[in-house]
Formats: structure tokens, C-alpha cells, sequence
């Protein structure tokens, strides 16, 4: 047994060995340092990257920046040409089109109505006919005309909501309560200060919940859809 045993070691242990295994060890080390370089670097990342923001932000000075990603949000609607004076027409063609954050429109299927926080975005777009292939109809120009934004801030708003302006995309001064806009929409909209009766996706369940607004049954009565 001794000389076997004897001359293992002799091959263990030559000197040929030991820089194969000191070689092997030191790969073995590399591939141990790079893996962890490669998942510390991602968690970095992970943690660097700006994450996109669905709910209200405001400038120290209480103006409220932009959503930029507010196209990646739930698409509800586009509106063309669409006109809330008889007498009165834009002299061109637009169409509005309504986003709004994921986490509200996943509220709203549940509830039939907008949680606090709740951000609807209107992009104005005009409408073009000539382009490409196109001979009939209307589509979309490359350019915005506008952005308005409806928020939910129960805390910050008096009247709960609270209507914005962008004309680019700097953060935006509250529109003042004497406006328009909020005498129109607490008036006619279908479900908490919004049009859902031109929403169809929520329309449907705005009725199954039992969340339309009393002027709003009270005016869709008087008027019955064609
Ligand atoms: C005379 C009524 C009227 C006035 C005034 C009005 N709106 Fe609206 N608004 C509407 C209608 C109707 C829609 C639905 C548009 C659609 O279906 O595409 C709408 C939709 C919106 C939306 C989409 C979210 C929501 O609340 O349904 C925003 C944002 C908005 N309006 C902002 C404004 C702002 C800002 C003003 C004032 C500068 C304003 N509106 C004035 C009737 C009005």
C-alpha cells in the first residue's frame, strides 16, 4: 500500500499539479468576481433608474409637473370635432384624446368611480386629411395642440379636483376656480366631475355600479340618446 499511496501524493502534489490547481482556483475566483459584478451593477440600476411616476407631483410652488409618460397610461377615448356650443365651431378639425393613470382605471372597474389621485389627461390633436395613401376621413397630426390634465387631490383641492394647462412640458399653474371648465364639468359630467358618458370602456360600468351623477340621469332623461 505504501508505495501506491506514496506515490499518489508524489502525483498530487508535483509541482505541474499544484499550477493547474492554483490555475483552476484562480478562474474559478474571476467567474465568482464578474458574476458579482454583473448583479450588483444590476441592482445599481435597478435602484438609479427613474421610476415613471402615475400620481400627482408638484413643484415647491404647488404647480403640477407634467406626466410625461402619460402616454403609456389606459387610452379611453378620442373625441372628433367634438363641440359644446351649437353656435360655436373650432374652424378646423381636432381631435381630443383621454388617458388616464393605470392605478385609477383599475379603481374605477372595480368601483365606478375615480380614487384619490386619480390623473385624466385630454391631448388636442388637429385633424389632417391629406397624407400617404389617404383619400377619405381623418387622421391624427404628429403635433399637440394642447394637454389638459383633471386631478383628484382630495387633501390639496377644496373642490376635490382641480383642472391643468400644459402648454409644454413645464409644470403648470392650477386654473382658478372661477374658470369655465369646472362650472361645465360639475354640471354635465357623467361620474364625479368626468365625462364617462363619452368614456365607452367605463360608461357601462359607471351604470352597473350605480355611479352616475343625479344632474347627469336628469339630463340623459330629458335628452334619450338616438
Ligand atoms: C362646456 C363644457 C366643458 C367645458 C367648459 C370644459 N370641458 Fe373639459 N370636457 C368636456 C367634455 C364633453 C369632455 C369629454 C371629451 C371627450 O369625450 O373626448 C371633457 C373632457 C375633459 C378632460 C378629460 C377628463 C375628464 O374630466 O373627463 C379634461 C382633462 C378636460 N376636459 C379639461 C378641461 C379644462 C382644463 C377646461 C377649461 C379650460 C375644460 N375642460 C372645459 C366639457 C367641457
Amino acid at each position: 500500500m505504501q508505495p501506491v499511496a506514496a506515490s499518489l501524493q508524489g502525483l498530487v502534489w508535483s509541482p505541474d499539479h499544484k499550477r493547474a490547481i492554483l490555475r483552476c482556483m484562480r478562474m474559478k475566483l474571476t467567474i465568482v468576481v464578474l458574476l458579482a459584478f454583473v448583479l450588483l451593477s444590476a441592482a445599481a440600476f435597478r435602484q438609479s433608474a427613474p421610476q415613471p411616476r402615475s400620481t400627482p407631483d408638484y413643484t415647491s410652488d404647488g404647480q403640477l409637473k407634467f406626466p410625461e409618460n402619460y402616454r403609456e397610461w389606459v387610452y379611453l377615448t378620442s373625441g372628433f370635432d367634438m363641440s359644446y356650443n351649437p353656435a360655436q365651431t373650432a374652424g378646423h378639425d381636432m381631435f381630443d384624446n383621454v388617458f388616464v393613470n393605470p392605478e385609477a382605471y383599475k379603481s374605477f372597474l372595480e368601483t365606478g368611480t375615480w380614487p384619490d389621485k386619480t390623473m385624466l389627461v385630454l391631448e388636442v390633436r388637429a385633424a389632417k386629411n391629406k397624407g400617404s395613401i389617404n383619400k377619405a376621413g381623418h387622421f391624427q397630426d404628429t403635433d399637440v395642440m394642447g394637454r389638459e390634465v383633471h386631478v383628484k387631490d382630495q387633501a390639496r383641492f377644496p373642490g376635490k379636483w382641480a383642472f391643468f394647462g400644459f402648454e409644454d412640458n413645464k409644470p403648470a399653474k392650477m386654473v382658478p376656480l372661477a374658470a369655465e371648465c369646472y362650472s361645465c364639468h360639475s354640471a354635465h359630467a357623467a361620474v364625479d366631475t368626468t365625462f364617462v358618458q363619452f368614456y365607452p370602456t367605463l360608461l357601462p360600468i359607471a351604470t352597473s355600479k350605480g355611479t352616475l351623477s343625479a344632474a347627469y340621469q336628469k339630463e340623459n332623461a330629458a335628452t334619450p340618446a338616438k
